[in-house]
């Protein structure tokens, strides 16, 4: 049984069906398949959009990029993102384009280098994290790009926040622009939920929608890969775990572009949200319509009880507790834990895909075989 119907739990489960013709019962919380990375048609333009957040597939990692080549085709997508600081727009992540126009002359490479040294010089102990940036990037960059889109995320002063929060920040002294270094990235041609049900659709796999693991009772009754939060499996006995959660404003705007891109960042604070997606420049290639256009206001913040969450906040308490989970965990029995829920880690996708291809393999695969055999 598979508890989770997101990348790593479908890649269990479509690894045991086809490589081990294994019955798989596979048991999702939601009323869709396919976990963060599902996407949706917003039914009044066509147009494909991310329900949790936009998801560009990319990876340098040849053996995931040869597994989902299996159930989908990649456009030619190469993600690029900019800011708006004041009245300016600049690219992102930092880069030579953005130093220039910030500092409004041309630099060279090594001009650009000697220039952010001197004004990171500021800093040598770094107490919190403003001081940690302004250390990384200077105090130009940092005022502009960083304070106020930091104190967004967290909702809080960058001067109440721990150091440890970033250990680097991605700077450029290049004019590359493109978000992802990696050899492989672009988004799948017939959208995220096609490929998703490609992964399930198996005559040796069951989905059951709708339906949480832990009302189950099954635990102990056949081998599990647990996908939900780690911390919820064990009744929250060590306390929960803390996470970060986005909001999403999705709205339908009367005109055929808005932004002129994907991905655009909102660096300063007054701004309430952090980034807008507008969804019709994933895909530049789809005959989308021409006088409507369907945008997200994204918004980030601690989550609740409630709500889904996003990226793990890991302060030393969650790190204490996490331990102590880790270990309960390796005391299940028949049980394996994955997934960013499972391991509370921040996974890309193909980390996701990465590793559940590892724990079919090292784990799951030699159990079987060994069964078969004897
Ligand atoms: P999930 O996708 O979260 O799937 C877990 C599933 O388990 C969910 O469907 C959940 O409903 C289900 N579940 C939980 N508890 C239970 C239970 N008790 N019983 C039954 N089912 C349960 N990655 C990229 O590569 N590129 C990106 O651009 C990108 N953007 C992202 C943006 C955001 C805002 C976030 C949060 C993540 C992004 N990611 C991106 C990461 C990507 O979402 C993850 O790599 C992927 O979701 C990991 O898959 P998973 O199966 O581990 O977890
Ligand atoms: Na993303």
């Amino acid at each position: 049984m598979v508890a989770g119907a997101g990348l790593f739990g479908l890649t269990v489960a479509e690894r045991c069906a086809r490589d081990l013709g294994l019955r798989v019962l596979v048991v999702e919380r939601r009323g869709h398949i396919g976990g963060n990375a599902y996407s949706e048609i917003e039914p009044s333009t066509g147009i494909e959009v991310h329900r949790y957040g936009a998801h560009l597939f990319h990876t340098s990692n040849e053996r995931v990029w040869n597994y989902v080549n299996r159930f989908t085709a990649f456009t030619d997508y190469r993600h690029r993102v900019f800011t708006i600081a004041g009245d300016r727009v600049y690219p992102m992540p930092i880069n030579l384009a953005t130093i220039c126009a910030y500092f409004g002359r041309a630099m060279s490479p090594g001009e650009a280098r000697a220039m952010i040294a001197a004004q990171a010089g500021e800093v040598a102990q770094p107490a919190n994290l403003e001081e940690k940036a302004i250390s990384l990037v200077g105090r130009p960059l940092y005022e502009a790009f960083i304070r106020g889109y930091t104190a967004k995320q967290w909702q809080t002063d960058p001067r109440d926040l721990p150091a440890e929060i970033i250990t680097r920040l991605p700077m450029r002294y290049t004019f590359d622009d493109r978000y992802f270094a990696d050899r492989y990235q672009g988004l799948p041609v017939d959208g995220y939920t096609a490929w998703l049900e490609r992964m399930a659709d198996h005559p040796l796999i069951e989905v059951r929608l709708g339906t949480d693991f832990a009302e189950l009772g099954a635990a102990g009754n056949v081998p599990v890969v647990y996908t939900g939060p780690l911390d919820g499996y064990f009744g929250r006995a060590e306390g929960a775990l803390g996470w970060r959660t986005l909001d999403f404003e999705f709205e339908v705007m009367p005109q055929g572009d808005f932004q002129g891109t994907s991905v655009m960042n909102y660096a300063d604070e007054h701004v309430p949200y952090t980034r807008v997606h507008e969804f019709r420049h994933f895909h530049p290639e789809r005959d989308y319509p021409g006088d409507r256009t369907v945008i997200a206001r994204e918004y980030s913040r601690f989550a609740g009880p409630g709500d889904e969450p996003y990226y793990p906040i890991g302060t030393p308490a969650d790190r204490a507790r996490l331990a102590r989970y880790r270990e309960l965990a390796r005391a299940e029995k028949d049980v394996l834990f994955g997934g960013r829920l499972g391991t509370y880690t921040y996974l890309d996708m193909h980390m996701a895909i990465a590793s559940a291809l590892a724990m079919y393999g090292n784990r799951i695969r030699p159990r079987f075989r060994r069964q078969a055999c004897a």
